[in-house]
């Protein structure tokens, strides 16, 4: 009997040595964690379970009979984080560069069907060499029943890809289908196609970093919503982010103990918008002095800054957040910002996430780059969003609500639930300046006609009262009170229930 139990551990510590000590000193060596480690770090400690320990790969071809590692080049199982569940898998950059073969892909897609039954979100670290070369299309089919199981899991589980090494070709496609990407600096880089390719094909000179790295996909393609600085620190960051996530569709947000006065007043806020109308404030301020201890996960950082997205807690219990930034581009919404925030504010409606939007927007961004690039359709994304969505949503316009954006922003019309406005607020047209000049076009030569008309324009219309007195602002409150007026709203709203009418699926304008 002890020969059969020694037996099983040496099976297993052959199989806990992946690649060999080689392969993971020079894992280690690249400032990377191996596989094993990174489970380690995102699970509770002793929580996590394995699955497929011992699967192998079944290829014959190009001497793949000779050799075996168990595992085959991918962790799998579940475990929980800070007691929650979740499913795991991380590949083995040790084991065939990670890279997916068929019976690599079939422990993937378990687990993945097992986070669906269970109702649990599932996370993978992603570091691989892409399809296992010597497998040909096995592996390719591989591929394409993990993305299957990635649509089908989509908006039941929240899906979360962590790019810790390379992510190449089609092998991109599974976490591009997942609700987040996130990505490790220096050390981790996604594309389609490689510098070598890129070379031959198109004559750019360029390296694996400028193409796909951190930095291209958390500012430019918007590809990754965030990046962090080593393994580590991403790890710990996706263990807070998962706290803010529900566990599946049908369960609702997690609740947690907090530690802040749901009425606290905040005196600050009263001064937090400027005099001048023209000078910006940092958005961001008023999310975290609202938030539960301050605690803000952003989405999309360092992408569109001209839109906050994120996570606070009001009372212990997750809210998205969608903001106007009137620190870039004065706010002005274009195209990326659009698209961003319409991502998020249906990845909070699939999840049962109540929505909070902070407006001050002076308008859609002009130009013919944001003409050409479609900033109609994107942001028709966005109002597409926010209509469809049947969360709670709460809305608090804090200064400027003009023309088109008013209307993109989460207003009563949308089904906005609570809409509230600081005095600050204007909610208009246009600013006065445009106004009068459109409207009094003939006297532009008399400023003292111009000084009176916006005089009268500013004081008829730039301010909460208009829509007030139509009932599309539910109560103009003071900043101070903002946090106590938005944590009684959501509390009121927490058995909100709508439905839209039945359909097949939308149609969302792409
Ligand atoms: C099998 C692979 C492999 C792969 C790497 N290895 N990629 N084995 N299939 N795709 C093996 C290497 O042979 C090596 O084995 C070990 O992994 C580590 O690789 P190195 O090259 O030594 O590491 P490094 O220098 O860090 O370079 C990593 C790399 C490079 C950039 C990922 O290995 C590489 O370019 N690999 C090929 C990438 C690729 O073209 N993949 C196919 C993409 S197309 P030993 O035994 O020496 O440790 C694709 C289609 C998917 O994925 C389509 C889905 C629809």
């Amino acid at each position: 009997m002890q020969d059969i139990l020694d037996q099983l551990e040496a099976r297993r510590a052959e199989a806990r040595q992946g690649g060999g000590q080689r392969r993971i000193d020079s894992q280690h060596a690249k400032g990377k964690l191996t596989a094993r480690e990174r489970l380690e770090l995102l699970l509770d400690p002793g929580s996590f379970e394995e699955f497929d320990m011992f699967v192998k790969h079944r290829s014959t071809d190009f001497g793949m009979d000779e050799q075996h590692y168990p595992g085959d080049g991918v962790i799998t199982g579940w475990g929980t984080i800070n007691g929650r569940k979740t499913f795991v898998y991380a590949q083995d950059f040790t084991v065939f560069g990670g890279s997916l073969s068929e019976t690599h892909a079939q422990k993937i897609c378990k687990v993945q069907r097992m986070a669906m039954k269970q109702g649990a979100p599932i996370i993978g670290l992603n570091d691989s060499g892409g399809a296992r070369i010597q497998e040909g299309v096995a592996a390719l089919a591989g591929y394409t029943d993990v993305f299957q199981n990635n649509i089908i899991a989509s908006g039941v589980i929240p899906q979360i890809s962590v790019i810790m090494g390379p992510s190449a070709g089609g092998a991109v496609y599974s976490p591009a289908l997942t609700d987040f990407i996130f990505m490790v600096r220096d050390t981790s880089y996604m594309f389609l196609t490689g510098p070598d390719v890129l070379k031959t094909v198109t004559n750019e000179v360029v390296t694996a970093e400028e193409l796909g790295g951190a930095k291209t996909h958390t500012t430019k393609s918007s590809v990754a919503d965030g990046a962090f600085d080593n393994d580590m620190e991403a790890l710990a960051e996706i263990r807070r982010l998962f706290d803010f996530l529900p566990l599946n569709n049908r369960e609702g947000v997690p609740e947690r103990t907090f530690f802040d006065k749901h009425d606290r007043i905040d005196n600050s806020l009263d001064t937090l918008v400027p005099e001048n109308p023209n000078i910006p404030y940092d958005m961001k301020e008023l999310v975290t002095k609202i938030a539960d201890e301050g605690d803000f996960f952003e989405i999309q950082a360092d992408f569109a800054k001209n839109m906050l997205t994120g996570f606070i807690r009001l009372e212990g219990r997750t809210i998205g957040v969608v903001a106007n930034q009137p620190m870039v581009l004065a706010g002005c919404i274009d195209s990326d910002a659009s698209r961003k925030a319409a991502r998020f504010v249906r990845f909070c409606d699939c999840f049962s996430i109540p929505l909070l939007t902070l407006v001050d927007v002076p308008g859609f961004l002009p130009g013919t780059s944001q003409e050409f690039g479609g900033v109609i359709k994107h942001g028709a994304k966005l109002l597409y969003a926010f209509g469809e969505a049947t969360v709670p949503k709460v809305t608090v316009i804090t200064r400027k609500a003009y023309g088109g954006a008013y209307c993109v922003m989460s207003p009563k019309h949308l089904g906005g639930d609570i809409n509230y406005a600081w005095p600050t607020a204007q909610i208009a047209v246009m600013g006065a300046k445009g106004a009068v000049e459109i409207l009094h076009r003939k006297e532009l030569d008399k400023p003292d006609v111009i000084a009176q008309k916006t005089a009268e324009y500013e004081d008829m219309f730039l301010s909460p009262f208009r829509a007030a007195e139509r009932g599309y602002i539910d109560e103009v409150i003071q900043p101070r009170s903002t946090r106590k007026r938005l944590t009684r709203a959501f509390a009121l709203l927490k058995e909100k229930n709508l439905t839209n009418p039945w359909k097949k699926h939308d149609n969302l304008p792409l």
